[in-house]
């Protein structure tokens, strides 16, 4: 039974907030005309049982100053065909930016490199370090899953001021994909259970730790996941490919900031420590242990987590990433914050301060609920 089984289960929510919006009312319409582009990934090979995790540097995305409305992808074959996620598991894929030194060739090889060379440009938080640190990505529920930022926000990239001097930004994707074509068993393959990809080290060659039976350290890049005898199954050339809308910046948008949230997050973070060790922070996966057959509460693994936003600012998007057997997720919110009323003239938008709108600042202790994550897509704001 799916909510049964062990094997690491990925579980975060991302969430979209955005900020300076007290006191100012900018325009709901954006003027500036929707531009849409899709692009492909690098090629990659796989077949059946096989698993392709790997990073691209300096991927095709739109450039300048502009404000992302959507980010959509899929896994396709050579002809542009959207590939079953039965045939081709996408347990996730992760764009992130960062920001390279300026005059430096391209060049995958990142060992020829000094670190310097290269600043990880993370989200807003709220994980230890790099971890979950990328602006946009989710799994297989990315298909039909809506990605849309309401006006008047936008995700704002290509601000030339946030970027160091010297450098230039630039956009990094990894792709995680399984074949589960003709596997022993698809689930456990997707759940990257040890046993069945054979592996007793890590993708450094370190020792798995005791206990660890199933998760992202069993199925890396180039593992192979159990096949039945005399499957055949070809190969096959695959993409990723991404659809990305955009518009022009201009002063009328309200930039919105990204956070991802771990269901594992500790709360705990250790001085400097950017690790992933369980004293500390997001775990990124965890075990779901088998429920035994005493166990009549309906066998349902139950997570939750508490975590304190270092920032505040309106709720306008949010999704959650789970994995094969997850029902579903919720994110509840207790805000203590300084209302400001948006005060709108049904005849004409005008530009609210506290003065000429409501005498509506207050500290106000806000409980709201029920924040269902997909598959419904609620919107706050
Ligand atoms: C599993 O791995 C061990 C050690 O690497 C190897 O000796 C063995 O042949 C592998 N088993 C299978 C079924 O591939
Ligand atoms: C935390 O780390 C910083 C920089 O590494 C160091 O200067 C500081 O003493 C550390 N604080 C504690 C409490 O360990
Ligand atoms: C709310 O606003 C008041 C007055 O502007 C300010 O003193 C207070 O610090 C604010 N509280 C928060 C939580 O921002
Ligand atoms: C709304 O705007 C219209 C047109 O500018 C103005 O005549 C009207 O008085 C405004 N109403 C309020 C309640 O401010």
């Amino acid at each position: 039974m799916a909510l049964c089984s062990q094997g690491g289960l990925l579980l975060f929510a991302m969430l979209i907030l955005a900020f300076n919006v007290s006191g100012t009312l900018a325009s709901p319409e954006i003027g500036n005309q929707i531009k849409s582009a899709t692009f492909l990934s690098p090629e990659f090979v796989l077949g059946p049982g096989s698993v392709e995790d790997r990073y691209y540097s300096n991927i095709d995305f739109p450039r300048g100053h502009v404000g992302i409305k959507s980010f959509k992808a899929e896994v396709v074959d050579d002809i542009g065909n959207p590939i079953p996620l039965h045939e081709t598991y996408l347990h996730h894929w992760v764009v992130a930016k960062y920001y390279q030194r300026q005059g430096m060739a391209e060049n995958n090889d990142k060992h020829k490199f000094q670190p310097s060379d290269y600043l990880f440009a993370g989200n807003s938080g709220i994980c230890q370090g790099d971890v979950l640190g990328q602006y946009f990505g989710l799994g297989s529920e990315t298909r039909k899953t809506d990605t849309h930022v309401p006006n008047p926000y936008a995700i704002e990239i290509g601000n030339l001021d946030e970027v160091p001097e010297g450098y230039e930004e630039k956009w990094l994707l990894n792709v995680h994909a399984i074949d589960t074509r003709g596997a022993v068993d698809r689930l456990g393959c997707t759940e990257c259970r040890c046993d069945l990809y054979n592996i007793t080290v890590d993708k450094h060659g370190q020792p798995l730790r005791p206990g660890y039976i199933g998760g992202l350290r069993c199925c890396y890049d180039q593992t192979q996941c159990k096949v039945q005898q005399g499957y055949g199954g070809a190969r096959r050339s695959l993409y990723l490919r991404y659809t990305v809308e955009w518009v022009d910046w201009d002063c009328s948008i309200i930039p919105v900031k990204i956070f991802i949230f771990d269901v594992t997050d500790t709360g705990k973070r250790l001085n400097g420590s950017t690790g992933l060790g369980p004293e500390n922070g997001c775990q990124v996966e965890y075990n779901v242990e088998s429920c035994s057959s005493a166990n009549s509460d309906g066998c349902i693994d139950a997570k939750r987590t508490s975590l304190t936003m270092p920032i505040s600012g309106y709720v306008i998007y949010g999704v959650a990433h789970q994995h094969t057997g997850g029902a579903g997720s919720t994110l509840y919110g207790e805000v203590i914050f300084n209302l400001s009323f948006r005060c709108i003239n049904k005849s004409r938008i005008i530009k609210m301060t506290a003065q000429n709108c409501c005498p509506c600042f207050f500290p106000l202790r806000l409980t709201w609920t029920a924040f269902s994550l997909p598959p419904h897509i609620s919107f706050l704001h």
